[in-house]
């Protein structure tokens, strides 16, 4: 049995698609809906549509990915109205990424006049707009644009935030997380931004923007969405984490619901295979579970030994 309840949402299983991967047209959340995953969320929207960086912005690596697409996506009204036409037990999520707090502000008050079957993951930690930093980095700035958020989104919501590499950094974004009780959720993490890959045959970078820089998924990650899934889970006692990073098989899933997941997001590893990808890792899953003699996910989530 995969199933989790949170938030009031039954799922059926806990692996959904990453933000971002096979969601941006409602064609491809339609598949996501028909799939084996246990939700579907959209590709993080802005006010207006935009087409993205140029290309070639998104590479896959033996290691995982990298990409810098740019906010490609069809513009907040386009998934407001696929919402407004949701009709599934299956959870949706909307992901909200103004290009100003402004923004998503606006989209944030538009969304609470109107009772959509859907829960908002605005997104702290886009990294590939060419001369923005990501919010989720200046703790200050992320303390404001979450209050501000409380103010015109006074219902549950969640962040996608970066991947944090010191202590220090953890309990200090902890501690500002802490401070707003309608944050119901924190996803981590997104993409290890602003990596490099190269080509060693012609000496060069493998996607177009920002002189080659990207964000990082798939193997290269795991390690370090695993740290970030764990330390939040046990610095945000009362909110859910949903693992991301790393994840193409039912072992890395089984570590992110160790660490203390809830749910757990798929992200390169769904790009690379289609939404095929959640059949076969739930089953691995459960075979994992079987040979251990767990029955429920419950029985080992956030239960992570140390030595
Ligand atoms: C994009 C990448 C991200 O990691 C993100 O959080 C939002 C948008 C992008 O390049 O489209």
């Amino acid at each position: 049995d995969l199933s989790v309840s949170w938030l009031g949402m039954q799922m059926a299983s806990p692996l959904f698609n990453a933000s971002g991967v096979h969601c941006r047209t409602k064609e491809e959340l339609e598949q996501l809906r028909r799939s084996a995953a246990g939700a579907v969320v959209t590709k993080s929207c802005t006010l207006a549509p935009r087409a993205g960086n140029p290309e070639p912005r998104y590479r896959r690596t033996a290691l995982g990915s990298i990409n810098s697409m740019g906010l490609p996506n069809e513009g907040y009204r386009y998934y407001l109205d696929y919402a407004q036409a949701y009709d599934d037990a299956k959870p949706l999520f909307l992901s909200i990424s103004g290009m100003t707090l402004e923004d998503t502000l606006t989209i944030l008050a538009e969304l609470a006049t109107l009772k959509l079957p859907c829960l908002p993951e605005v997104n702290l930690s886009c990294p590939n707009l060419p001369g923005k930093p990501q919010l989720g980095y200046d703790f200050a700035a992320s303390a404001e644009a979450l209050a501000a958020i409380s103010r015109v989104y006074a219902q549950p919501f969640g962040v996608k935030l970066p991947p944090y590499f010191d202590p220090v950094h953890f309990a200090a974004m902890a501690a500002v997380l802490n401070g707003f009780p309608l944050l119901r959720f924190v996803t981590c993490i997104n993409s290890v931004g602003n990596g490099l890959v190269i080509d060693l045959d012609s000496e060069a970078a493998v996607i177009k923007p920002k002189g080659g820089l990207g964000g990082l998924g798939g193997d290269y990650v795991l390690p370090t969405a695993l740290a970030n899934v764990r330390e939040f889970a046990v610095l945000l006692a009362d909110k859910h984490v949903i693992g991301c990073g790393g994840v193409k098989s039912g072992a890395e899933a089984f570590m992110h619901i160790l660490a203390g997941a809830t749910a757990v997001q798929v992200g390169t590893c769904l790009h690379e295979e289609g939404v095929s990808a959640f059949d076969r890792i739930e089953e691995e899953l459960a075979a994992i579970m079987q040979a251990k003699g767990y029955q429920r996910l419950e029985e080992f989530r956030g239960r992570l030994k140390t030595l």
